[in-house]
């Protein structure tokens, strides 16, 4: 199945990369998965600037921006998703809810996994927000979201992520496979 991963930070000297990297790298590694990782700073989409809602659009040639309906084409090619988020002010970063925005029923049915990595919290208050936005778009949230507290003291320390910490990528992985399964059977 094609798994899309969208990484939620795209701010010169982000350092979430060492998160993002991890997730794309067992994600390959899993086998199941035809892996599409989004870099929000390389595909740089504009602020949401459609005269009406995706979810009010009949179709994707409704699409006024160019670069809107080949981000909405890209996920309606996918079958699942892992968003790895940044905490900012308690929430997702702008650029992720915006990118989020710009795509409506291609989401639908297709099931997501949330991870983040923060502070003290590990961005809870992040993935928080991001289950309410996901529902709305009509994405399917596997239950366990991961959370990575003070990650950038433990990856640059070369601390490589727990057995369990591993262990619960490889869980994600499996209900994102399993919902979707269930998702397109007639
Ligand atoms: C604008 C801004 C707001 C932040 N707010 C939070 C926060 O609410 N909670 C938290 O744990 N860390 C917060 N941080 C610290 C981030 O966890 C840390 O900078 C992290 O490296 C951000 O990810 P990135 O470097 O991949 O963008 C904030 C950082 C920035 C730049």
């Amino acid at each position: 199945m094609k798994l899309v991963i969208i990484w939620g930070s795209s701010r010169t000297g982000r350092k979430g990369g060492v998160v993002a990297d991890w997730v794309k790298q067992k994600a390959g590694a899993d086998g199941r998965f035809e892996v599409d990782f989004i870099d929000l700073r390389e595909l740089n989409l504009p602020f949401f600037d459609e005269p009406i809602s995706p979810f009010s659009m009949n179709s994707l040639d409704d699409y006024t921006h160019a670069e809107g309906r080949a981000w909405a084409e890209r996920i309606a090619g996918s079958d699942g998703f892992i968003i790895v988020t940044p905490e900012y002010n308690h929430g997702p970063p702008g650029v992720l809810k915006n990118t989020l925005d710009w795509v409506g029923p291609p989401w639908k049915d297709k099931p997501v996994g949330l991870i983040s990595y923060g502070g003290i919290s590990g961005g809870t208050r992040a993935v928080e927000m991001l289950r309410s936005i996901t529902i709305e778009l009509g994405l399917i949230n596997v239950a366990k979201a991961i959370h990575l507290p003070f990650f950038v003291k433990a990856f640059e320390s070369g601390e490589q992520p727990s057995e369990s910490t591993n262990e619960n990528l490889k869980k994600m992985f499996d209900q994102i496979v399993r919902l979707r399964t269930a998702l397109t059977k007639n």
